[in-house]
């Protein structure tokens, strides 16, 4: 699983490329910037100055969501029992090692980032975290039903590269784990993924692209199960669909990946979905492309 290519990106974040999975963890314009810009503050963290929270972060790798996350919640002073789920040790292994990746961050991170490594545990007055090594889509199971997060990162590498963790069965226990008035955030804004939450029965909004990032139409989604629409306001940094992303959900890239028993090969998912693409009715995508001039979406390389 592991061969890991060590990566700087322009803002100066390292990051890493897996060879396995041909993709970097990160978008080569920052990995620290695409952690604060797509998974931080999209979460709205000030709600819970002072109070508690619980946080599932999937695809820990380096742990950039998670040391932001905690960077964060040092500050305000707030209660955290966060879970991790990764398959491989090797990326923590590297950030342990990286001074310029633990410099971003307090000394506690380093601290509770080590405690991971060694025990796959830590705990103080503030904060518990646990890592579940291996597959996510069986390590999941392991998180007691009764725990309901109020934030979810969703962070596997593309739906081409990794389908195993986009699919309509894993988002669906997924989104079981959010609690009502949760956030589940990725930076995909791929339309299989947007629709497959929606058919779940969440609210789907879109990251607003930053100042910096014009080229791009969204920085990814943000799905909610009870959101109350009137609270939608204008500093929060995610916001309806625009048309032509409502579109891009009636085109064939809207086709969900599929994996009935959790267990199903890259290969599988990805030939059974263009299998189903083929005889489907739905709108060519390369059409609605056309008709929106497409520039490009948030992809990790
Ligand atoms: C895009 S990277 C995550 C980046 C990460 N959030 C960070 O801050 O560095 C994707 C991660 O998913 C992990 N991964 C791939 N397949 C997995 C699976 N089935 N279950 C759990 N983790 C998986 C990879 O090992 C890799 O660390």
């Amino acid at each position: 699983m592991s061969n890991l290519i060590e990566v700087l990106t322009k803002d100066g974040s390292y990051s890493l490329r897996s060879v396995f999975f041909q993709e970097n963890f990160h978008s080569l314009l920052g990995a620290l910037e695409e952690t604060k810009l797509k998974f931080t503050a999209p979460s709205n963290l000030q709600r819970f100055k002072g109070k508690s929270l619980n946080v599932l972060d999937i695809c820990f790798g380096l742990g950039y969501n998670s040391a932001s996350l905690l960077n964060e919640l040092i500050k305000q002073k707030s209660y955290l029992n966060l879970y991790a789920l990764e398959i491989d040790k090797k990326p923590l292994e590297y950030s342990l090692r990286n001074k310029s990746f633990l410099k971003l961050w307090a000394p506690k991170v380093k601290k509770i980032f080590e405690s991971l490594y060694r025990k796959d545990y830590f705990e103080d007055q503030f904060f518990k975290c646990s890592l579940l090594w291996g597959d996510a889509r069986e390590k999941i199971n392991i998180i007691p039903s009764s725990t309901k997060f109020d934030l979810i990162y969703l962070d596997g590498f593309s739906p081409q590269k990794c389908p195993q963790l986009w699919t309509i069965e894993f988002l669906s226990k997924v989104t079981e784990k959010l609690n009502s008035q949760g956030y589940l955030i990725t930076y995909s804004s791929s339309a299989a993924v947007r629709k497959t939450l929606r058919n779940l029965g969440l609210d789907i909004f879109t990251i607003k692209p930053s100042f910096n990032n014009r080229t791009l139409w969204s920085q990814g989604t943000v799905a909610i199960s009870k959101f109350d629409k009137n609270k939608l306001k204008p500093n929060l940094t995610f916001e309806k669909l625009s048309v032509m992303e409502e579109e891009h959900l009636l085109t064939k890239a809207s086709i969900p990946y599929r994996d009935q028993d959790l267990n199903s090969s890259k290969c599988d998912i990805i030939n059974n979905r263009l299998n189903e693409q083929l005889f489907s009715n739905l709108l060519s995508t390369n059409k609605w492309r056309e008709k929106w001039g497409m520039t490009k979406s948030s992809v990790k390389s």
